[in-house]
Order: structure tokens, then sequence, then C-alpha cells
């Protein structure tokens, strides 16, 4: 407890020097809540309009995802209808719209790809090593731009988080646990880092910010928080596949010039929880599969 209180303080203390750092450099304050984000939104629906109506080639990865969900595989040859998303051993209906959550088998806050990651390791036998190997390797090559090749945990993903379509996002932040990791998703979205000097809301934390003509979400609103969350796993135009939370994550960090966001490391889930508490203060219904136009 002692040891909680004291992270607490530092995580306190480091935030408060991350806002005065923001609040001091030469970019005006972050918009608040809420002033509307008129031109992402436009954008973003003009890129859902530009595919057919109910045509989103993602609506297969679904029904594949389903398949591959139900399919006997790994070492144990057991298909992953028992793993627990957080309502309770194959329960799907609804989990994806909690997530992260905190999990006491793991004892860390995960999100939908970790929480994959970890039932084929439990429940399918898979090791470490081919988790990596197998079904991450070309998640990980994908990060760069101009590979489009998919991967099985974006396909597994897909299927689990459809599951959830219809309903809003309830993050909760009902613990310890995911104070912790929501304060330090906080952090990393305002802290200023890398040889650029950029935070997360040098370009998501305002309205009418543009890069390369693209209308960028302000993720601070939270409207516009809710309906980019709702959207991943994402069929993405320009790399014809699905694309999940962490892969759009770790496209930004890259453009940032950091080191690699690993799936399901505590940055990872901790960057996730800050920006599905965001959604979850909006009205906006999960929409699986979502669409961008490029990443
Ligand atoms: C230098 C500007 C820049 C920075 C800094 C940046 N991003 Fe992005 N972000 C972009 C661009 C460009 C896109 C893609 C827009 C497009 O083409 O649709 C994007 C897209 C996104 C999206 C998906 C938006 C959508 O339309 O669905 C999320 C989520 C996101 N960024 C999160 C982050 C996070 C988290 C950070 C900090 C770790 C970050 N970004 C830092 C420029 C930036």
């Amino acid at each position: 407890m002692k040891n909680n209180t004291k992270i607490a303080t530092a995580w306190g203390l480091t935030l408060i020097a991350a806002a005065l750092q923001v609040s001091l450099a030469a970019n005006p304050a972050p918009n608040p809540v809420n002033q509307g984000n008129d031109d992402y939104v436009e954008y973003q629906n003009n890129v859902d309009a530009s595919l057919a109506d109910g045509a989103n080639p993602g609506a297969f990865t679904v029904d594949d995802g389903k398949a591959l969900f139900l399919k006997a595989r790994g070492p144990n040859h057991k298909n992953l209808s028992t793993c627990d998303f957080g309502l309770g051993p194959g329960v799907l209906k609804g989990a994806y719209s909690e997530l992260p959550r905190y999990f006491k088998d793991t004892g860390r806050v995960q999100g939908l790809e970790g929480r994959l990651m970890t039932c084929m390791k439990t429940i399918q036998g898979y090791s470490e090593d081919d988790i990596k190997k197998k079904y991450l390797m070309p998640e990980y090559k994908t990060a760069d731009e101009g590979d489009s090749t998919g991967s099985d945990l974006a396909t597994l993903a897909t299927y689990v988080a459809a599951q959830s379509n219809g309903l809003k996002f309830d993050t909760k932040i009902d613990d310890p646990h995911m104070e912790k990791a929501y304060h330090l998703g906080e952090y990393m979205f305002f802290h200023r880092w890398g040889e650029m000097d950029l935070n997360c809301a040098t370009c998501h934390g305002y309205n009418g910010r543009t890069v390369r003509g693209v209308p960028l979400p302000n993720l601070l609103d939270t409207h516009t928080a809710g309906m980019v969350m709702a959207a991943f796993p994402a069929y993405v135009i320009k790399d014809g596949t699905m694309r999940t939370q962490w892969w759009r994550n770790e496209r930004c960090v890259m453009a940032m010039r950091l080191p690699w966001l690993k799936t399901d490391s505590d940055l990872d889930n901790a960057l996730t929880t800050f920006m599905r508490v965001q959604a979850t203060k909006s009205d906006v219904k999960i929409n699986i599969p979502g669409s961008k136009a490029r990443a």
C-alpha cells in the first residue's frame, strides 16, 4: 500500500512536470473536450462512404476470425472458445467494450490483443516465442508502410471485437491497476519525447490540425475519440487488410521515432486505456470493422 502511494505520488509529480512542459511549449493549450472536430468527422465520414454501403471487405475477416477462433490449434489442440476476456470464459458479447481491464490471472491490465496472446499461451499451449514468430512477426513487419500482410492476431481480434458491435465503450477505472494504467497513458499522451520533441497531443490535442492534407482527430474531444476507438480493428484501404488498435498506436509511436511499442506491453495497454476512457465519455457505438483510408 505504502509503495502504491509512493508510485502514485511519483506519477503525480511526473504528470505535473509533463503538464508544465506542455504549457510552456510554443503550442497553445489543448482544446477543451467536445468543441467538435468537424474537419476530421467530415473526412472520416467520406472514407466510410467511399466503401459502398455494407461492403467493407473487413466483414470477411469477421468470418475468418470466427473460424480461426474455433479451430483447434497449438500444441494442446484446443480452440479459443474458453478464453476469458473479462466477462467469464467464452463470453464474447460486450467483452471488447470493457477492455482494457485488469486481469487477476496475469496480474496485469490488458487489452484485446494481449488477452488473445495470453489465451494462445495458456489454452492452446503456444510458447511466447511461437507467438512472436508465427503470429506476431507478420504484424511486426507490417507496421512498415507498404506491406499489406495481415496477421492471425488481427483476424482473431476483429472477430472478438465485432461481438461488441452496437455497444458503447465502457472502460472502467475501478481499481488501482486501472488507475495506474490510465495515468501512465495520460502521461504518455502529453509527454514530449524523442528526437523530434513531439507528444501525441501535438497532433491529436487540437481541432483543425492536418498532416499531408489529412485532418487529424483531436483525441481529447470525446466524440472524436469515440469515433476513432469504435472503428478499430479497422480495414485499412491502402493496406487491403485489417489493423488493430495496437497497430495504430505503434504507427504513431514509430512516426515519433520512439522505440518499438511492444504488443501487450504496459505502455501499449496504458495508451489504449487512456484513449478508451476518452471514448467511454462519448455515446459512439462500436462498429467493427471500421474503415480507414491509409495509415
Ligand atoms: C506528427 C504527428 C503525429 C503524432 C505526434 C502522433 N500522431 Fe497519431 N496520427 C497521425 C497521422 C498522420 C495519423 C493518420 C491519419 C490518417 O491518415 O488517417 C494518425 C492517426 C492516429 C490514430 C487513428 C486515427 C483515426 O482516424 O482512426 C490514433 C488512434 C493515433 N494516431 C494515436 C496517436 C497516439 C497515441 C500518439 C502518441 C503516442 C500519436 N498518435 C502521435 C499523426 C500523429
